[in-house]
């Protein structure tokens, strides 16, 4: 297959064979890494969903990866580098032809299921990020998952697509390089956006949002320049959604 095409993204991949988390493992290597440093596993035995969870990461079976970022930019403008991840996800796969959906803020959504799924990470201080870690883990040849997920998970075998590993991680890093560097150096969010409106699995829909201490009804009206999530309640008051304080449920 071709050759890499990215400046940093990619440049740099240390594959292992078995892992505890991704995550976990370039945070312990993030000091002496460079910007675009990827860790892939084949299999992780802690894999970490978000909000605590544990992700399903059986040998063989999935993408489970984590790119180290070393972004200058305000630790508050960093949230949505999963939005730029999940847009790139879903242009990565438009190239070998699967048509799959963005749950706001992160879920890869795929003929209604979840296909892959995001989790990042920051070190930082009040005013500079130390690095960014962004974890992603797509299920590619995933045939039985276990009972707990097995209705709302799928993978790229389980709706009829045989596409290599590989080639997918390629596409991912290209189009994240793009997306992400627009972001990073030209404040550029217009090509995300734009993805994360056309895709979206919940603008038009009935929904909850949940924080820490509710859950209300909602309908989801739309995704802004900035990325959040535009809702409206019951009672006609709408809200503007940063993603990373608030959750979603399809009602
Ligand atoms: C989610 O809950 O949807 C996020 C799942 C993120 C899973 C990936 S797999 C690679 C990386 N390492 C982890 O431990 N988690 C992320």
């Amino acid at each position: 297959s071709d050759s890499l095409r990215t400046s940093f993204i990619g440049k740099k991949i240390i594959y292992m064979d078995s892992i505890g988390s991704t995550n976990d493992h370039i945070k312990s290597i993030a000091g002496g890494s460079t910007d675009g440093t990827v860790v892939i596993a084949n299999e992780q035995t802690k894999g970490k969903g978000r909000m605590g969870r544990y992700w399903h990461s059986q040998k063989g079976d999935g993408i489970w990866m984590s790119m180290l970022l070393k972004p200058h930019i305000a630790p508050n403008k960093a949230s949505i580098i999963t939005q730029i991840a999940g847009a790139a996800i879903v242009k990565a796969l438009d190239e070998f032809g699967v048509s799959a959906m963005i749950k706001w803020p992160n879920d890869i959504i795929l003929n209604g299921k979840k296909l892959c799924g995001i989790l990042t990470e920051m070190a930082a201080e009040i005013d500079r990020i130390n690095y960014i870690v962004l974890g992603m883990g797509m299920n590619v040849k995933s045939d039985n998952f276990p009972d707990e997920i097995s209705d709302i998970a799928t993978s790229l075998y389980k709706e009829g697509h045989a596409i290599k590993r590989a080639d997918i991680i390629r596409s991912i890093f290209e189009n994240f390089e793009r997306l992400y560097v627009d972001y990073i150096k030209n404040d550029d969010l217009k090509e995300v956006v734009e993805i994360c409106r056309e895709r979206s699995a919940v603008i038009g829909k009935d929904i909850y949002v949940i924080t820490w201490s509710e859950k209300k009804k909602a309908r989801a009206l739309d995704i802004s320049q900035n990325g959040d999530l535009l809702v409206e309640y019951k009672d006609g008051r709408k809200e503007s959604l940063v993603s990373g304080e608030v959750s979603i449920r399809k009602a």
